[in-house]
């Protein structure tokens, strides 16, 4: 991290003109410091001015010249330009940088020109020259710098004594001399210890692979990046340190002399645990102690952005400090002072580091070396911690008011919008809409951000909960941004709270004789639930079969009783059940609320029973029987199928005699039976039975209710018809004329015949048999009068006294298509008693008939054509297998001789 950004910041490819235009006035913000300690001298430029400008180093010589600075400059001349997340840019070097001005290796010169720009190309740059001079006289005889970028290590250019290295370390020393003797140029050579072999290069040459090799007036220095080709990774107790050993040669006067350069630092040195940094390091570095056998310290200490810690100062902070004989160790809690915590971004997620640049030494001396100062800097920073906001709901239900902490955010966290529902605004726009959004301070330093919505706002969903209660929803989504990076990044909070503040639609139902209605007033919840009727969504445009009004407090809602949006259940026999379910749903489809009303209507329109035995059969899909296909209905006779289907209803048309129709009579009605019924694929036992009846009366009796029977739920609709009878009176024994409804009273003499016929009319059922019962006369057109003479009598003609009744057979003709429907008989005129002397005027002709079922006739006596004189007719069964009806003649005028004749016409035309 600190490495790109280092990166980013501070190098730049291109020309650079040499003339540069150098503004001697700096901004006091660059600050220069010495740090002889660790022989170096920083110049820092705080992040406030240099904040996303593009600013470059480069190095100026004792002669004016400008040497820009790029990474592998830096490498090899011992700079290192770091930046930390904040964005403040440090620039150090090293007092025996490449561009150093040395005096006596004691006063050290650094003049260092910054470039500031806007743009990359640094075309509009700033320059500042800036010169540091440092005194550092306590040089130890080998002093070794780890810096971030490079290691480096100086050892004093003493004369050596060359028999005793070859006495102290016979291998290494007698092989390499005379590598170095016989090198070419032989000025200056460096020779590299690999384990496997030594490398010897001369100094040009290792200078172009990266080192940085010179001399000073008493020192000899070499620096190395970490991963220079000749370094070593070398583990030592458990650290990895990165090894060069090499030896330098020098030709002094007329003396080849070599001083071993070896320099180790370590690079994976730094635990981390959840919430401390450990640094540990070995004091006993085995490639920087070959040839010594005993060592003590001199000096350990620490130190914080490059000053030293006092033991107090360490206490203070919490730091821990230990060595004992075998290593070093540093523990800094994560947090502590010196540091600093930085927000980040990662894969959408916000988290925190924790950054400190600290600094080890540890001076020692041992009985081949002398004094080693050996020097650590290490900017350390934790792993990426992932810190998810807590989000706290601190809703005041009694306020409607939602009240939501996010937090908590270093500053460099900043809250730069919120999106509310559909809406994004701007923190400033958020609090001019009412949402108010604002920012709490922690002592430690950091900020939570508080935001109030109240539940009115236009932005806060409503919806309906269970109950009476409103369910208020915030879905808020915060988007903050880490600065200097400006990288985003979202939090989204959905706060939900009931309010028992719900007010529910009501409806109120009511019927006429076309339609069912209803009239639904809005509540509160109820903005987006869409009314369904038997599954169909409404719309307010017009239908033919409903209407749909809404005028924004109510909405109402008629249905054409005849709609197959209607659902039908059986009531009674003569009445059905209409309901008109309304469902409300939401968008997603749940019903939240359902009304219906029912109302009850006379079934008689749905069974039409014509005169001559046709009935016209609707049967209605009823709720019980979701699953059924009208089309598959059957009657009794499962060969009789509708002759009209729908999806909700089907039709049957069907003859009285067919179909299985049953025929049924109860007192003066005969009833037509059948069932409409309902098989699911291969079971027997119907799901969907509705009785079926047409009642024919003979126009005088009362509607008797049928009762309800058997399972599953049947019912009938009996539907009624006429049944006429109707009495003739013949002109002579051919039955070929009858006398018109004009040409009564008809006058006949004493003793002629009468011949009458009795007839079921319009009845088209060929199963229908008429039987006359009784047949008398009276005198007024009351049946009920007296003085009676009986004509037939139980079904028998009265052959007694001088009247003599006669049954004529009756055949099929033109005119008589059912036979069974006629009854003949003749009465012969005889003279009508009343008082012992013989009747003359107006008389009628009354009978009492049964319509039986010509099919069974057995099914009752009066129904055999038998006649059977005081034959039983009532008392067997309350089950009628007849129907018993009336008819009446007209009037005829009975005359005894010519004369009285008109005088009796004129008297009965009234
Ligand atoms: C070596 O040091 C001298 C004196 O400080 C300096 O002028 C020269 O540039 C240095 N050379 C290199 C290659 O660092
Ligand atoms: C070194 O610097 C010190 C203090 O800045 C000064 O007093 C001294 O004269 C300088 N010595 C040389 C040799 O320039
Ligand atoms: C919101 O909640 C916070 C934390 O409890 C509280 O400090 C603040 O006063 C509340 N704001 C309102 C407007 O009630
Ligand atoms: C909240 O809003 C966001 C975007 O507006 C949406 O993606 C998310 O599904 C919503 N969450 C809920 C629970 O409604
Ligand atoms: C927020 O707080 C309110 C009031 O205490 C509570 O009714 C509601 O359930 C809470 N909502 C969430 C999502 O925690
Ligand atoms: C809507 O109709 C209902 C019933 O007719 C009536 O009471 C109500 O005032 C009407 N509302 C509006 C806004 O017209
Ligand atoms: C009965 O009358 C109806 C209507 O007049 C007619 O459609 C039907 O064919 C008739 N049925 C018979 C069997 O005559
Ligand atoms: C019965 O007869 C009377 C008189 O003819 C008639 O007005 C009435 O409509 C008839 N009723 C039925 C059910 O046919």
């Amino acid at each position: 991290m600190a490495g790109n950004l280092f990166f980013r910041l501070c190098f730049f490819i291109g020309v650079f003109a040499s003339e540069v235009w150098t503004r001697e006035v700096a901004p006091e913000l660059i600050t220069l410091e010495c740090v002889p300690t660790l022989s170096l001298a920083r110049i820092y430029l705080p992040a406030g001015y240099f904040l996303n400008k593009h600013v470059r180093f480069s190095a100026v010589d004792q002669h004016g010249r400008v040497h820009e600075i790029d990474r592998a400059v830096a490498t090899q001349c011992g700079y290192t330009i770091s930046s930390d997340f904040r964005g403040n840019i440090e620039f150090r070097a090293s007092l025996i940088s490449c561009y150093s001005q040395i005096v006596d290796d004691r006063n050290f010169t650094i003049m260092v020109q910054i470039d500031v720009a806007t743009t990359p190309d640094m075309k509009d740059a700033l320059s500042y020259l800036k010169s540091l001079s440092c005194s550092y006289f306590s040089w130890r005889p080998r002093e070794i710098l780890c810096e971030t970028n490079y290691m480096e290590v100086s050892v004093w250019r003493e004369i050596p004594q060359i028999q005793d290295f070859i006495q102290d370390e016979p291998d290494d020393w007698t092989e390499v001399f005379p590598e170095a003797v016989s090198g070419a140029a032989s000025v200056w050579q460096v020779v590299f210890h690999l384990p496997s072999a030594k490398r010897a290069m001369l100094v040009s040459e290792a200078q172009s692979v990266g080192y940085g090799i010179n001399t000073t007036d008493s020192r000899i220095l070499l620096r190395a990046p970490f991963n220079a080709s000749e370094a070593q990774e070398t583990n030592v107790q458990g650290v990895t340190f990165s090894v060069l050993r090499s030896s330098t040669f020098y030709k002094q006067r007329w003396m080849i002399l070599l001083v071993d350069t070896a320099v180790a630092c370590p690079v994976d040195d730094i635990k981390f645990t959840m919430d401390t940094i450990i640094w540990s390091i070995p004091k006993n570095i085995g490639p920087l102690l070959i040839g010594a056998n005993d060592f003590n310290d001199v000096r350990v200490v620490m130190g914080v952005n490059l000053h030293e810690m006092t033991s107090a100062d360490i206490s203070k902070r919490n730091y821990v400090f230990s060595h004992d004989h075998v290593a070093i160790t540093i523990q800094i809690p994560v947090g502590a002072k010196g540091g600093y915590f930085k927000s980040h971004v990662r894969e959408g997620k916000h988290g925190i580091t924790y950054s400190i640049n600290v600094f080890l030494e540890h001076q020692w001396n041992d009985n081949r070396w002398g004094t080693t100062k050996h020097t650590i800097i290490k900017e350390i920073t934790t792993p990426f911690r992932h810190m998810p906001p807590i989000i706290n709901n601190n809703t005041i239900p009694s306020r409607k008011l939602f009240n939501v902490t996010i937090g908590t955010f270093l500053t460099d966290t900043k809250l730069v919008s919120l999106t509310i529902g559909s809406e994004t605004l701007t923190v400033t726009k958020a609090n001019k809409r009412g949402y108010n959004v604002s920012e709490m301070k922690h002592p430690n330093g950091s900020t939570s951000y508080i935001v109030t919505v109240p539940f009115d706002a236009p932005n806060v969903e409503k919806t309906y909960g269970t109950g009476i209660d409103r369910i208020y929803t915030l879905n808020i989504t915060f988007k903050f941004q880490v600065i200097p990076e400006n990288q985003g990044f979202t939090e989204t909070a959905v706060i939900s709270c009931p309010v028992p503040d719900a007010v529910l639609p009501d409806a109120i139902g009511y019927c006429d004789k076309e339609h069912l209605s209803l009239m639904v007033t809005h509540g509160n919840v109820d903005e987006d639930w869409l009314p369904f009727l038997s599954n169909i969504l409404l719309t307010t445009s017009r239908r033919s079969d409903y209407v749909l009004h809404d005028n924004g407090t109510h909405f109402l809602l008629q249905v054409s009783r005849h709609s197959s949006l209607l659902q039908y259940e059986s009531l009674q026999s003569s009445s059905i059940m209409i309901t008109l379910p309304l469902d409300m749903r939401d968008r997603s489809g749940i019903t939240k609320r359902d009304f219906s009303i029912s109302c009850s209507y006379s079934s008689k329109d749905l069974i039409e029973c014509l005169p001559n035995g046709t009935m016209i059969v609707t049967a209605v899909k009823l709720v019980g029987v979701p699953d059924m296909d009208p089309s598959q209905l059957v009657l009794r006779d499962k060969n009789c199928r509708p002759i009209l289907a729908t999806e909700d209803r089907a039709t049957f048309m069907f003859n009285v005699n067919s179909c299985g129709t049953v025929r049924k009579f109860k007192q003066t009605a005969m009833i037509y039976e059948n069932d409409v019924l309902y098989f699911r694929p291969g079971m027997t036992v119907p799901a969907y039975q509705l009785k079926v009846a047409c009642w024919y009366t003979t126009n005088e009796t009362i509607v008797v209710p049928y009762g309800v029977e058997n399972n599953p739920a049947p019912s009938v609709q009996p539907g009624f018809g006429p049944l006429d009878l109707f009495m003739r009176l013949y002109k002579d024994s051919t039955y070929s004329k009858f006398y018109e409804d004009a040409e009564y009273p008809v006058v006949r003499c004493l003793r002629e015949s009468l011949y009458f016929e009795v007839e079921l009319l319009r009845s088209e059922d060929p199963q229908l048999e008429l039987f006359l019962v009784d047949c008398w006369s009276t005198t007024s057109s009351d049946q009920r009068s007296s003085p009676q003479w009986d004509v037939v009598i139980n079904s028998c003609e009265n052959a007694e006294d001088t009247h003599e009744t006669i049954f004529h057979p009756v055949t099929n003709n033109s005119r008589i298509r059912f036979a069974n429907h006629v009854k003949r008989f003749e009465v012969k005129m005889f003279t009508f008693m009343h008082d012992a002397k013989a009747l003359s005027g107006k008389i009628y002709f009354h009978c009492s008939v049964v319509i039986c079922d010509g099919r069974d006739p057995s099914m009752d006596l009066l129904c055999t054509r038998i006649c059977i004189p005081d034959k039983q007719r009532f008392g067997r069964s309350t089950e009628m297998h007849y129907l018993s009806g009336h008819v009446s003649s007209g009037a005829i005028l009975l005359v005894v001789d010519g004369t009285e004749q008109n005088d009796r016409i004129t008297k009965s035309v009234d």
